[in-house]
């Protein structure tokens, strides 16, 4: 069933129909496309291009037909061309001719394009609320378990740091995500209804009456723009792209203190799955999906540019081809938003593991060349001391704070009683700038 076909002589071929045909998923689209719709007559209304009675008869048909599809009553299927066709078509069948006044003064491509954007920008609030409830999380579980563990860098342990530190790392990336959203929402804050075709219209139509009608900011500046920009899509999907890479890297994170060579942290049975033939398993599957789904938004982002850089202006066809991938991200990002959050707040952090870690990792090995340092000494000098007494310590298998001031000073007479208590983990981090790591 198609809304053209005068100009026709024979049919479509019914490879080519199933090939065209988008609504098995631009049906995601029916709210938009109706509440699009109705802002559409309301303005013909307004204008004089459609009397009032009209523009309540379609109205009332256009509300029914959200309300059937709200309730199950009416599916969206069947050899409809898009969800546009689907709710036209159904328009004409309940209100009887007046139906076909509906597009008077309006082209799919602006339809299509300000369906979208409504649905992203929907979709984008949705995306940062989650975030939102993700970033209380991190916070209360650092709040929660301010204890000492090794800071790391190359995967080596590095220096002493907090466990709340650590975590709050995740919080302020996922803080620029954030905004990211925002300035995207921000940008693509225009509508594209009334740009029509590609050209405008004939008709005195009122574009910022439908702009304001559907909460946009304003309507589009320029009509060829306006029907064929789909950047919005894809700074979306690059906003989530970033995301995603910061959700994976947490993940890796998580699966690797899980492992027993690590043994930081235990990840809740009911976040966790089994081995069908290892009994003994217990795998970190949450996380490890969340590492993997990375791909396939990165994938959906190269995929949109890749469709996009040889568009020539206006609307082509092409671009049919930014539903599936976009709606997969989203679905994607929004369910790894909330089964980060899950597991997350399930976690439990085992202090003693991470404190040992902390003691058999020479961590207060710069806070030992510092002390030599306030003594006098020249920090390269210094280094070079430290070093060699931390050679001398893997040779004992004791930490720097196990050996005896005798021992210390065997190689170098600096060293007095008090630098235990400057080398200890917790004082380390009551000292300067480093008290923000608590
Ligand atoms: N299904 C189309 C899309 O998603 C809708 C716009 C169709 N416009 C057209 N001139 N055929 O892009």
């Amino acid at each position: 069933m198609k809304l053209w076909g005068g100009r026709f002589k024979k049919a479509e071929n019914k490879l080519m129909e199933d090939f065209n045909s988008s609504l098995g998923f631009d049906k995601t689209l029916y709210y938009e496309d109706i509440q699009g719709s109705k802002a559409h007559v309301k303005m013909l209304a307004k204008c004089g291009i459609l009397t009032q009675e009209e523009c309540e008869s379609i109205t009332g048909g256009l509300n029914s037909i959200l309300s059937d599809i709200e309730n199950d009553v009416l599916h969206i299927e069947g050899d409809y061309e898009d969800i546009h066709s689907f709710v036209e078509m159904n328009l004409i069948e309940r209100i009887g001719q007046v139906g076909k006044k509906l597009h008077t003064s309006r082209s799919r491509n602006d339809q299509v394009a300000v369906d979208l954007r409504l649905y992203a920008k929907k979709k984008a609030f949705e995306v940062i609320e989650d975030i939102d409830a993700l970033r209380d999380v991190i916070v209360k579980v650092g709040e929660e378990n301010n204890f000492l563990m090794p800071g790391y860098t190359h995967l080596q342990r590095a220096q002493v740091v907090t466990f709340k530190h650590h975590i709050m790392a995740y919080h302020n990336m996922l803080s620029r995500d954030k905004k990211r959203v925002e300035n995207a929402i921000e940008i693509m804050d225009e509508s594209p209804l009334g740009c029509c075709a590609l050209a405008g219209t004939t008709y005195n139509i009122d574009r910022s009456f439908t702009a304001k009608e559907l909460g946009f900011k304003k309507p589009v500046d320029n009509f060829l723009d306006g029907v064929s920009d789909r950047d919005y899509v894809i700074e979306l999907l690059s906003c989530f792209s970033i995301m995603m890479m910061h959700l994976s890297r947490l993940s890796e994170e998580l699966i690797l203190w899980s492992s027993k060579e690590f043994d930081f942290i235990l990840i809740d049975d009911e976040f966790s799955t089994g081995s069908s033939i290892m009994p003994q398993k217990k795998n970190p599957d949450a996380a490890e999906l969340i590492r993997g789904k990375t791909g396939r938004v990165y994938g959906s982002l190269m995929a949109l540019l890749t469709t996009m850089k040889g568009i020539p202006l206006a609307y082509n066809k092409d671009m049919q081809e930014d539903k599936e991938q976009f709606f997969n991200s989203l679905d994607t990002v929004l369910s790894c938003l909330k089964i980060m959050r899950g597991m997350l707040s399930s976690i439990k952090i085992k202090k003693e593991n991470t404190f040992n870690a902390v003691k058999k990792g020479f961590l207060n090995a710069t806070e030992a060349a510092d002390y030599l340092v306030n003594k006098g000494m020249a920090f390269r000098d210094a280094h070079k001391v430290i070093g060699e007494i931390v050679l001398y310590c893997e040779e004992k298998d004791k930490a720097i704070e196990d050996i005896s001031l005798e021992e210390l000073k065997n190689f170098s007479d600096l060293f007095e009683h008090d630098v235990y208590e400057f080398i200890d983990y917790e004082n380390t981090l009551s000292r300067g700038i480093k008290t923000e790591l608590k």
